[in-house]
């Protein structure tokens, strides 16, 4: 398991119909299932994953409580996917040309599903992929709601909670996009609540190694391009020079162009 402190998570029913589900869930996370009428046990978890008609995280009890959700009607990013072309990942994956060819994007890296959803919601098909069991079914269960509210971007995104490496896509991919862990011994301020969460339930998953296996990968899958989301002074993923760099305050989108580099 993963976490920086002692970190007791354990898994809860909402009620008996989501029992199921949740001894599922925790077996697959690895960690116990925690019944709601244990009310010492539910009090000693320091992460409680709830699952009922959506799966939700909370941490701390009382006022410090906090809850953590995927939600892709949210504000911040729905104002995120009314910015369009300006945003800077739509101009890194190259969307914001009139007559661009890119089809299909690989979200290898899909974290909360912030990015996927605004490349989905510009048009293109995504496939996101998440490796950790929790963070993917935050993702799914968020992904359901979306398409439950009938939200148009949702039928263009397709989830896999799996290795992106181990992944093999049954279309061809134009853009693979990474947006890799912060990496051990290396945090940064996190940008929201849930980021902050993702970096502490991840911190020592992802190694350095791993990520250049990623981006190997994603040179091999993708057609046209390989975008990779740094840090603004961080060095970039690979060796190998970026064919371009689109720059933010606080971060900057390194670009890799491949052989069909028309996109
Ligand atoms: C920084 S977060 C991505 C945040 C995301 N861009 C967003 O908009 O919410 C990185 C995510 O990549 C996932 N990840 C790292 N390596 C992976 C791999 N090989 N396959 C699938 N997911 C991976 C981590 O579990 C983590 O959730």
């Amino acid at each position: 398991m993963s976490c920086t402190t002692p970190c007791r998570i354990g898994v809860l029913a909402e009620d008996s119909r989501y029992a199921e589900v949740a001894d599922e869930l925790a077996r697959h996370i690895g960690v116990v299932a925690v019944r709601a009428e244990d009310e010492r046990l539910v009090h000693e978890v320091s992460l409680r994953v709830v699952v009922g008609p959506e799966i939700c995280v909370y941490s701390g009890h009382g006022r410090n409580e906090r809850r953590i959700a995927v939600d892709f009607s949210a504000p911040a990013l729905q104002q995120r996917v009314q910015t369009g072309s300006k945003d800077l990942l739509i101009r890194a994956c190259g969307l914001h040309k009139e007559n661009h060819r890119v089809r299909r994007v690989m979200d290898a890296t899909a974290g909360f599903g912030n990015d996927a959803w605004v490349l989905a919601a510009a048009g293109v098909e995504v496939i996101a992929a998440e490796q950790d069991p929790l963070v993917g079914a935050l993702l799914r269960s968020a992904l359901n709601r979306a398409r439950s509210q009938g939200l148009a971007a949702s039928e263009r995104l397709t989830l896999y909670v799996g290795d992106a490496k181990e992944l093999n896509a049954p279309e061809p991919i134009d853009v693979v996009y990474l947006d890799p862990m912060f990496s051990a011994g290396r945090r940064k301020a996190a940008s929201s609540k849930s980021m902050s969460f993702l970096q502490d339930w991840l911190h020592d998953k992802y190694s350095e190694q791993d990520q250049q296996a990623l981006f190997e990968r994603a040179c091999d899958v993708a057609l046209a391009r390989v975008v990779v989301k740094r840090s603004a002074k961080a060095e970039p993923l690979s060796s190998y020079p970026p064919t371009f760099q689109i720059k933010g305050k606080t971060h900057r989108f390194d670009v890799y162009q491949l052989g069909n580099g028309s996109a």
